[in-house]
């Protein structure tokens, strides 16, 4: 598969896979033995690029994905690189579908994670550890001392961030230089674009997630019937799958599917390939629970848009009316 080049030296498969899904916010998680067998098959497909944090989870199993992650990985650790991020949990309490978010970064707080995680993942070492979210009683540059500790130690390859602006990348990587940051990227999410003269010029990677804007993309959904009603499912409340949403959104729908003809794709494909093929930097990271929806995914490697096809894209979305998308839970303040 084609490889795409991050911070700090490290290549991986042009699509990689987000694991979240297998065990949060996209229903009950899946059975182990049907995770296990979806992530070799995404390695089996030349996928080396896997994404996963330490509170991807439920209340019962906070800690689930990681434990998944790492069983599946195991026989293939040296030939995959491996993401998780620390600094982050979800108040599972609080009695929402989108839970809050509580940050902590304080130091003693990610030595105990990284163990945790090492420990979960089956491994002696992480190639990529992201802070999750920034913690306002914790200064970046704290945490990227922290980060420096432990690639010296040799716990981490190398570090990145989650959902920052040019200020905290900067402040970061004057520290210890950051290799990837992952934010929120697709054609219904572009306002990280502005941060991508800071990366090119700093040689930080970007890792898209939620790179089909939950799935929307894909055109395979037009309401929330088919997501489970139990609770457990984020898009249930995802304003990109309210009923006005689908009005809202047939123009961009049928962009994806003009330029998916034209190549012989899938909305899906055409989705990742707009920005695989916008710079060598940008990995996305899609989600899945099926093996067919992997397949295609991975096959947008394959899919060559050229620099004016990209552009004349970025035209048509620029001003194009859609609905809002789901930006992320809120974050809580920390007590
Ligand atoms: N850093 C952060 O704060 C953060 C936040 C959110 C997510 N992430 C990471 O990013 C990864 C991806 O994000 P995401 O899962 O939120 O969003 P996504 O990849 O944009 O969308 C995933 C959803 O789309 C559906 N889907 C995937 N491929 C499809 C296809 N080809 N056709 C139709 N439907 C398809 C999946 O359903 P099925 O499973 O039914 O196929 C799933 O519901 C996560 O797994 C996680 O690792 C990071």
């Amino acid at each position: 598969m084609k490889q795409q080049e991050l911070g700090q030296g490290l290549s991986v498969s042009a699509v990689g896979l987000g694991c979240m899904g297998l065990s949060h916010a996209y229903g009950q998680p899946v059975a182990e033995a049907e995770g296990v067998a979806l992530i070799r098959k995404a390695v089996e497909l030349g996928c080396t690029f896997f994404d996963t944090a330490e509170c991807y989870g439920t209340s019962e199993a906070p800690h689930e994905n990681e434990v998944l992650v790492g069983k599946a990985l195991a026989p293939y650790r040296d030939q995959v690189v491996i993401g998780t991020k620390f600094g982050l949990s979800f108040d599972l309490e609080d009695g929402k579908v989108n839970h809050d978010l509580v940050p902590d970064a304080r130091p003693e707080t990610i030595r105990r994670s990284v163990d945790g995680s090492l420990q979960r993942l089956g491994t002696d070492y992480i190639d990529i550890y992201y802070q999750h979210r920034q913690d306002p009683r914790v200064p970046v540059e704290v945490v990227a001392e922290v980060m420096a500790d432990l690639i010296r130690e040799g716990k981490i390859r190398a570090w990145g961030l989650s959902e920052v602006g040019e200020n905290v990348v900067r402040r970061a990587h004057a520290v210890c230089p950051v290799a990837v940051v992952q934010n929120r990227y697709s054609m219904m999410a572009r306002w990280y674009e502005s941060l991508f003269p800071t990366l090119e010029e700093l040689g930080v990677g970007l890792v898209a997630f939620s790179p089909l804007a939950n799935g929307l993309l894909s055109g395979a959904y037009r309401d929330t019937s088919s997501f489970s009603q139990d609770g457990s499912d984020y898009r249930t409340v995802m304003p990109q799958f309210a009923p006005e949403a689908l009005a809202q959104n047939e123009r961009l729908l049928a962009l994806v599917e003009e330029v998916a003809a034209v190549h012989d794709a899938t909305p899906s494909q055409i989705s990742l390939a707009w920005m695989i093929c916008k710079k060598p930097w940008i990995v996305p990271i899609p989600g899945t629970r099926k093996v067919a929806r992997l397949r295609e995914n991975l096959g947008a490697a394959s899919i060559e848009l050229t620099a004016a096809e990209v552009a004349a894209i970025d035209e048509a979305l620029n001003g194009m009316t859609m609905s809002s998308v789901f930006g992320g839970s809120a974050v809580k303040k920390a007590s």
